[in-house]
């Protein structure tokens, strides 16, 4: 958010408040890479009754966020509030702004009560912004978009060194990594809906867009920045990490092929393994501490000053992978609460494992 001039306000988990133009919301939309959605506040006010509702939602100037042949859309929240029906809350919304979509396309509005006081805010994305727009090949358990960009974040990683993720499944990791390195923002070939609103400025936009351009790192071939390494044993899930990432503008600074993790090529130089290996719960059965050993003890081996980024979903296998691994985040995901793990490279040191030979053995069935 500073890297687009915003200025985050200080506050609760999950949710940052910043004031923006439209030219900054139209950005915050084109570029953050963690968001979920940007929201903007339309109106707050205190209802304990749904006359008193209604007559506040009256005041509203609805026309400005929803263009012809849109529908409204509410979803809504209550906490501790008289009003607390959320069906019976939206049905009196819409009573008020216009009717459900039969079909149409609709404007999402979001409404939460909180203590009796209702905020309501326009999503100006409409669709979740992890929606990239590219990803319409998945594998088998994906990681969201924006999950994906997180832990690149949280890595360290500053885009110049060489990137790879072995258990790519349907590329989403090493797509984002390639998007970051290029500086190509994470929304560029999607739509938003505040590209319908009535008083869209498209000249805003375009300029928007065109700075977005001029800052591709690389001119838009991918030609200077570090090659970024996708692999996975599954024929299925190269095939969908090559079609999303010509999608996605970067398979041209992509190298993508089916590998097992074992057969792991060597890199003398530093780089960054950035990586979601099969959870038990998600991809395959039984257990999956000798793989995430073997994948320890095949990078340290073949790529010793590499550094290290992965999701588990529990610390256990973190630890079989490398002891030196150590959290850096945590998030909810697919019903789990799983935690990036990291650790820096540059350090090559001893390996038992490797040099008692298990990095050899061959890769357990797991999907
Ligand atoms: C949790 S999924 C990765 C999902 C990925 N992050 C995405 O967003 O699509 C794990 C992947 O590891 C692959 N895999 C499992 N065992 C492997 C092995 N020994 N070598 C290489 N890939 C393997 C599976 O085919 C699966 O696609």
């Amino acid at each position: 958010m500073r890297a687009l001039g915003l200025k985050p306000k200080p506050g609760n988990s999950g949710v940052v408040e910043f004031r923006a133009n439209n030219r900054q919301l139209y950005a915050a939309n084109l570029w953050l890479r963690t968001a979920s959605r940007v929201l903007v506040r339309i109106a707050s006010f205190k209802a304990t009754d749904f006359n008193h509702l209604q007559s506040r939602a009256d005041e509203i100037d609805w026309t400005t966020w929803i263009a012809d042949g849109y529908a409204p859309e509410f979803r809504v929240t209550a906490n501790k509030s008289a009003l607390y029906h959320t069906a019976a809350i939206a049905q009196r919304l819409h009573q008020i702004v216009g009717p459900p979509s039969m079909g149409e396309p609709t404007q999402p509005f979001v409404v939460r009560f909180d203590r009796d006081v209702a905020t309501v805010s326009v999503d100006a994305g409409g669709t979740p912004l992890s929606h990239r727009g590219w990803r319409t090949d998945l594998g088998v358990a994906p990681i969201r978009p924006t999950m994906a960009a997180a832990m690149l974040l949280a890595s360290g990683w500053d885009g110049t060194t060489p990137l790879a993720d072995p258990f790519c499944g349907c590329g989403t990791i090493a797509i984002e990594a390639a998007l970051m390195a290029r500086n190509l923002p994470p929304g560029g070939i999607r739509r938003f809906a505040f590209q319908t609103w009535p008083d869209f400025e498209p000249g805003a936009w375009a300029s928007v867009n065109a700075g977005a351009k001029g800052q591709s790192a690389d001119g838009g071939d991918g030609g200077s920045i570090p090659l970024v390494e996708a692999s996975d044993r599954d024929p299925a899930a190269v095939a969908a990490t090559m079609a999303n990432a010509e999608r996605a503008g970067v398979a041209d600074s992509m190298k993508i092929e089916k590998r097992l993790v074992s057969h792991l090529t060597g890199h003398e130089g530093e780089g960054l393994m950035v990586s979601n290996p099969p959870y038990g719960k998600r991809v395959g059965d039984g257990d999956l501490e000798p793989l995430y050993k073997r994948f320890g003890a095949v990078l340290r081996e073949r790529r010793p000053r590499w550094a290290l980024t992965v999701v588990v979903p529990d610390r256990k296998l973190g630890r079989a992978l490398d002891g030196r691994l150590a959290p850096v985040a945590s998030f909810g995901h697919g019903g789990l609460r799983v935690s990036v793990l990291n650790r820096p490279g540059g350090t090559p040191e001893l390996d038992p494992e490797v040099r008692s030979g298990s990095a050899d053995l061959p890769d357990a069935p797991t999907s």
